[in-house]
C-alpha cells in the first residue's frame, strides 16, 4: 500500500496562521523568535520528527525532541537512530539530552549539533523510577552540585542556544526549593537561552494539578529570564489562559498536542480573538496520514503502523465517533489496518468535535528503558 501526503504545501499554508499574539513579548530562544509563543515539547515515544513536522506545518514554531539517553548516543546504540533523524522541514528543533555525568553529556551535545540539532536542552525533569535511580532526569533535582557541574560542562561545548527543563522541585521541602532557587540561578548566569519549568514537582510526577502560580511567581522574580510554562496544557484555550496568567514567555504544549497538532494555529487565532472551529474529517485524515507518512522512513511500515495506534487513539478525540474510531485505532497490526480504518471513519468529511480532556491515565503510561525508548 502507498500512503502518500495530498499536497503538504497546500496544507501549510491553509493550516499556519502567521501567530501574532498583538501586544505579546518576544518569545526568544536563542536567534529564533517564536510565534505563537508555544513550542512541541519533549515527549518520550512521541516527539519524534514525523509528530515535530506534522505540527510544524499548523503553525508550531519551535519543538523539542524526546529526551535521549547520553549513553546511548555514545554507544551509537538501537536509540540512537531513531532519535536523531531530522528532515529540512525541522528546524528550529532542541535535541533534548538526560544523563548524570557532565563530560558524557558534553560528548553527546556535541553527537546532537553535529547530527543538525540547532541547540541543545537539558533535562533534569523526568520522574521514571529508573531514571531517578540511575541519577538522571529529575533526580538532579535533589543534587544541584552534580546539576551544576553539568550546565557548566555542557554550556562550553554549545555555543548556540542551551536550554534546561525543569520541574518546580524535587518535592515540597524547603530544600527542594533552595536546590531549584541554586539550578535555575546558574542557568541564568551561564545565559541559558530559555528555562521550561513543569509546575508539578518530580515527586507529583503526573498527579495532581501544576502549580501555575510558581510559575508565576518565578516569572515576577525574574522578569528578564525567558520562561518556558509547562503542565496542564490541554487546549488552545489553556495554552492563552496559561500565557497570561503566569506571564511565561512561552508555553511547552506536551499532552495537548499529541493527535491535536492544531493546538498552536489555535491557541495564535484564540490570542488575536479570532477562535478557529476545530479541525474537519478531511483536516484530521490528512494530518493522520502526514503523520503515518513521515514515520515510515524512521521506523519501516510495519512498525509504524504499531506506533501509530496510540497516536490513532489521540486523534479520535477529535472525531465525532471517538467511541469506535478509538476502538478501532486499537486493533491497528498492519499498514493494511491502518488504511481501512482511515477509509472507514475519514472518508467523508465533516465537523470535527472540540479537543477532549487527556488528563487522566498518563501516570503510569510510560517508562523509558536504557535504550532510550518507551514502553507503554
Ligand atoms: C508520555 C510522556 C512523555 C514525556 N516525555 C518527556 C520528555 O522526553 N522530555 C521532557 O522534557 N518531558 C517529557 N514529558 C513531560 C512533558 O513534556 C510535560 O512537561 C508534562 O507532560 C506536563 O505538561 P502537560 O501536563 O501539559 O502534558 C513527557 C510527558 C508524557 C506524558
Amino acid at each position: 500500500m502507498i500512503v502518500d501526503v495530498q499536497n503538504p504545501q497546500e496544507t501549510v499554508s491553509r493550516h499556519t496562521s502567521a501567530g501574532e499574539i498583538a501586544g505579546s513579548r518576544a518569545c526568544k530562544i536563542g536567534p529564533f523568535c517564536l510565534h505563537p509563543p508555544a513550542m512541541q515539547a519533549g515527549l518520550a515515544g512521541y516527539s519524534d520528527m514525523a509528530m515535530r513536522v506534522v505540527a510544524r506545518r499548523r503553525g508550531c514554531p519551535y519543538a523539542v525532541s524526546e529526551a535521549l539517553l547520553d549513553r546511548v548516543l555514545l554507544a551509537g546504540g538501537r536509540g540512537r537512530e531513531k532519535g536523531v533523524v531530522l528532515c529540512d522541514e525541522d528546524h528550529p528543533v532542541a535535541g533534548q539530552l538526560m544523563g548524570g555525568e557532565a563530560d558524557e553529556l558534553a560528548r553527546a551535545a556535541q553527537i546532537l549539533l553535529d547530527a543538525g540539532f540547532d541547540g541543545i536542552d537539558l533535562n533534569f525533569a523526568c520522574p521514571v523510577r529508573k531514571v531517578m535511580g540511575r541519577c538522571r532526569g529529575g533526580y538532579l533535582l535533589s543534587d544541584p552540585e552534580q546539576a551544576l557541574a553539568i550546565m557548566r560542562r555542557v554550556r562550553e561545548v554549545v555555543p548556540g542556544p542551551l536550554t534546561l527543563k525543569l520541574r518546580r522541585g524535587l518535592d515540597d521541602s524547603q530544600q527542594a526549593g533552595e536546590s531549584f532557587a541554586m539550578i535555575f540561578e546558574e542557568a541564568v548566569r551561564l545565559k541559558f537561552a530559555a528555562i521550561a519549568v513543569h509546575g508539578r514537582s518530580v515527586r507529583q510526577k503526573y498527579t495532581g494539578r501544576a502549580d501555575w502560580d510558581f510559575l508565576r511567581r518565578l516569572k515576577r522574580r525574574y522578569p528578564d529570564v525567558p520562561l518556558l510554562g509547562s503542565g496542564d496544557v490541554f487546549t488552545a484555550q489553556d495554552a492563552l489562559r496559561m500565557y497570561r496568567y503566569t506571564g511565561v514567555d512561552g508555553v511547552w504544549i506536551a499532552r495537548g498536542a499529541i493527535g491535536n497538532p492544531w493546538i498552536f494555529r489555535e491557541f495564535a487565532a484564540l490570542a488575536a480573538n479570532r477562535p478557529l472551529p476545530p479541525p474537519r474529517i478531511q483536516e484530521q485524515r490528512a494530518a493522520l496520514l502526514e503523520h503515518f507518512h513521515l514515520a515510515i522512513p524512521i521506523y519501516g511500515p510495519e512498525q509504524t503502523s504499531r506506533r501509530m495506534r496510540k497516536i490513532g487513539i489521540q486523534y479520535a478525540r477529535l472525531h465525532p465517533n471517538e467511541a469506535e474510531v478509538r476502538r478501532e485505532f486499537i486493533g491497528v497490526q498492519s499498514p493494511a489496518d491502518w488504511w481501512s480504518v482511515l477509509q472507514r471513519h475519514y472518508r467523508a468529511d465533516g465537523p470535527g468535535r472540540e479537543a477532549g480532556h487527556v488528563s487522566a491515565g498518563w501516570n503510569s503510561c510510560h517508562d523509558l528503558e536504557d535504550d532510550g525508548e518507551v514502553r507503554e
